[in-house]
């Protein structure tokens, strides 16, 4: 059977062509694939809302909105789809160099909610926008420091991407070993997660976490520093909710140092914590945003780097210079599909007050799982904000002594099983993928979310039983 005749099928339950074609001849993401000489790999077939169907006929609620916190408004929504064919067949693609209709007015509508920004660069994936972020900041140290302010700070548990310039500045070691040798010029800043505190129990932990990047500062020496990239909450190194102070801090920070400020909001942004942006909640004014994931809900390829007025005119100050300007070029930042995604995808949040219901939503979904940290003392922590969160699992809360992975992954399978999908931090810091992740679309129900914490209710009594 064809895939289309296969689709035109009511929920497609037996399609085993394509199965085997997968096993076969798919190489898939962050997978050890040895498994598949036994069993078949999941294949997804269909999607409507947080509901998905796979290939076996399996039904499951989506909990992780596609894996990893990019569906935010939800699967089958005909209105993208509808809007990214009209513009495809009105006009497909033209170089960004030039404008297009829809680039041009999405960019619009994205600053009007970034106030302090005024310049969209587009690119297909967070990985890509952070790199133009990386070449800004180098060809601002040699177009106006003379070579200095080139090094890139980012933060130990922070991740940016999958190419070498990104990993170079991710903060998780099993995301970067085996890759080297990087990029130089990308230091490490200490990670903020006071559950895990490298300063022992101290008043004021943002304080300290952020002295601490101060400390990476002098001892590197301000005027070698050009960025410092932070996620602004850290998503797969742990669910890291800023601590209290943390932001105020750094902010000054940059001001002082005279660093500039790229925010990874790759997963933040566009809603996922219930505002615009993740860093509308700390009254941080960056310099740099990168945003991806839930830029166009995964309906297509998306990403954008904005930046201050400021950082734009560092790159037109000399006309004559042939070379001064931004000589950066990203083949598919011209495709106009994403834009047009992209602005539909920003009218159903504001029409459907999907940032509304996630402040709404996140309440009961932090509120489920503390109950559930109440009779399971496998729940070491809970940490999240918006329709973003993690539970941290631990064998002893006292010693914070982590699960081992096989644990984790019983839980997930167990969810799995009755029909909930559900995350967890992987691959990201030895011995510490002991985080499980929730990120439902933004749509979500509270039918939806009490049915979630019960799969998870139910796994982790027969995982830890
Ligand atoms: C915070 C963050 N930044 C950057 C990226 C990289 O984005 P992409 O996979 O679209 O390149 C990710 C991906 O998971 C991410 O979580």
């Amino acid at each position: 059977m064809d895939y289309n005749s296969a689709l035109n099928e009511e929920r497609v339950n037996n399609i085993d062509d394509v199965v085997d074609a997968d096993k076969e001849h798919v190489w898939h993401h962050m997978m050890q694939h040895k498994q598949y000489e036994t069993i078949d790999p999941r294949v997804f077939v269909e999607g409507k809302g947080m509901d998905l169907w796979d290939a076996k006929g399996q039904y499951f609620l989506d909990a992780m909105s596609g894996g990893v916190w990019t569906v935010n408004v939800g699967y089958g929504r005909e209105s993208i789809a509808n809007a990214m064919r009209d513009q495809l067949i009105k006009l497909n693609y033209f170089a960004a160099a030039t404008g297009t209709v829809p680039a041009s007015l999405y960019a619009k509508r994205l600053i009007e909610k970034m106030p302090g920004l005024s310049r969209v660069y587009y690119s297909n994936s967070g990985s890509e926008a952070n790199e133009k972020a990386f070449k800004m900041v180098r060809q601002i140290s040699h177009l106006h420091h003379g070579g200095k302010k080139y090094k890139i700070l980012y933060r130990e548990r922070d991740y940016h991407g999958t190419t070498l310039g990104t990993l170079a500045a991710t903060g998780q070691l099993q995301r970067r070993m085996d890759f080297g040798p990087f990029p130089e010029g990308f230091v490490e800043v200490p990670h903020c997660l006071e559950y895990r505190s490298q300063y022992g129990e101290v008043e004021n932990y943002g304080e300290r976490a952020a002295d601490a990047v101060e400390e990476v500062i002098l001892r590197e020496g301000p005027d070698t520093i050009g960025s410092l990239c932070l996620e602004t909450v850290t998503a797969g190194g742990g669910v890291i909710t800023p601590p209290k102070g943390y932001w105020d801090k750094i902010q000054y920070l940059c001001k002082k140092y005279d660093i500039l400020l790229h925010l990874d909001e790759v997963v933040c942004g566009l809603g996922r914590t219930g505002k615009w942006f993740g860093y509308h909640h700390y009254g941080i004014k960056p310099d740099i945003v990168v945003a991806a994931k839930g830029v166009a809900s995964g309906y297509a390829a998306i990403s954008i780097t904005a930046t201050t007025e400021a950082v734009f005119d560092k790159f037109k100050e000399d006309a004559n210079n042939p070379t001064s300007y931004f000589r950066d070029v990203s083949t598919f930042g011209g495709c106009t599909a994403g834009p047009a995604a992209a602005l539909e995808n920003m009218r159903i949040i504001e029409d459907e007050n999907l940032l509304e219901n996630t402040t709404l939503m996140s309440e009961r979904l932090l509120n489920n799982i503390n109950d559930l940290a109440q009779r399971h003392e496998v729940i070491g922590d809970v940490r999240g904000i918006g329709l973003f969160c993690g539970a941290e699992l631990v064998t002893d809360r006292k010693t914070k002594e982590p699960v081992d992975e096989k644990s984790i992954q019983a839980v997930i399978a167990d969810c799995a099983k009755n029909g909930v999908l559900i995350g967890s931090t992987n691959r990201s810091i030895p011995g510490m993928n002991n985080t499980l992740c929730l990120s439902p679309a933004l749509i979500c129900t509270a039918d939806q979310i009490d049915e979630i914490t019960s799969a998870i209710d139910a796994a982790l009594g027969r995982v830890f039983a």
